[in-house]
């Protein structure tokens, strides 16, 4: 059976003394609670060393190299990230689409890298809202998908974790509803059903994205093909993300 997942993506806050001292702080404080999910943080790459080693919740790193290794300045391989004792890489995260010219051809490169090294990746999906409006968001969500992973094998594929993240809900506020993110979840695991038949559809664990907080999280993971969230705003403070992982 697929895996309930909260994963807080930092993207570009905390330095390394804040980083280590929030993951020290959340385990404590969710020791001797019962957890129904597992619970990730996604770090820059500068505090995942420490931050791996100072906990044992999930960690994460928010991106990789789509190289191997070489001269490449600043980049950084799923191997060191793997080397840190991180398990996950968010890949195709809309702020690295948008702001760094990620394509999905490109994401497919970091992805079987990520795999090779034995990183599960989070691999973000999701529209805009200029998409939504036009109606054609399944057709984004479904290019996404099928351009980026639908080249992995049933094995290499089951190893993915999705998560379907709006661009318009992203730190806006604007949360999509659940019915709206239910819809979007169920239609990607029919998409990916399609492809690599029921049972591989069933086990994959679709996260939710955008604006997810300690004051939605339950209606949202009440759903039945939500499968947790990734958390910007609401996971940068240990009193605003145990209300999320306590959705479930
Ligand atoms: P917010 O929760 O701040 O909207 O960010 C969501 C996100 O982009 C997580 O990757």
């Amino acid at each position: 059976m697929r895996k309930n997942i909260v994963a807080g993506n930092w993207k570009m806050n905390k330095n390394l003394q804040e980083g280590v001292a929030f993951a020290k702080d959340l385990e404590a404080a969710l020791a001797g609670k019962t957890l129904k999910c597992d619970v990730v943080i996604g770090t820059p790459f500068i505090h995942l060393a420490s931050v791996a080693s100072s906990t044992k919740l999930g960690v994460a790193a928010q991106n990789c190299a789509n190289k191997v290794s070489g001269a490449y300045t600043g980049e950084v391989s799923a191997a060191m990230i793997a080397s840190t004792g991180a398990k996950y890489v968010i890949l195709g995260h809309s702020e690295r689409r948008t702001y760094y010219g990620e394509t999905d051809a490109l994401l497919k490169e970091k992805v079987v890298l990520a795999l090779a090294n034995g990183l599960t990746p989070i691999f973000c999906i999701g529209e805009t809202k200029d998409e939504r409006e036009k109606n054609i968001h399944f057709d984004v969500v479904k290019r996404q998908t099928v351009d980026a992973l639908f080249n992995l094998s049933a094995e290499d594929f089951s190893k993915i974790v999705i998560a379907y993240e709006p661009v318009w809900a992203i730190g806006t506020g604007l949360t999509a509803t659940s019915a709206q993110a239910q819809e979007m979840h169920a239609f990607i695991r029919e998409t990916i059903a399609d492809k690599y038949g029921k049972e591989v559809a069933n086990n994959t664990s679709i996260l939710y994205g955008g604006s997810a907080n300690g004051g939605n999280a339950k209606e949202l993971f009440a759903c039945p093909d939500i499968d947790g969230g990734l958390i910007g705003g609401a996971s940068l403070e240990v009193e605003k993300f145990i209300p999320v992982i306590e959705g479930f």
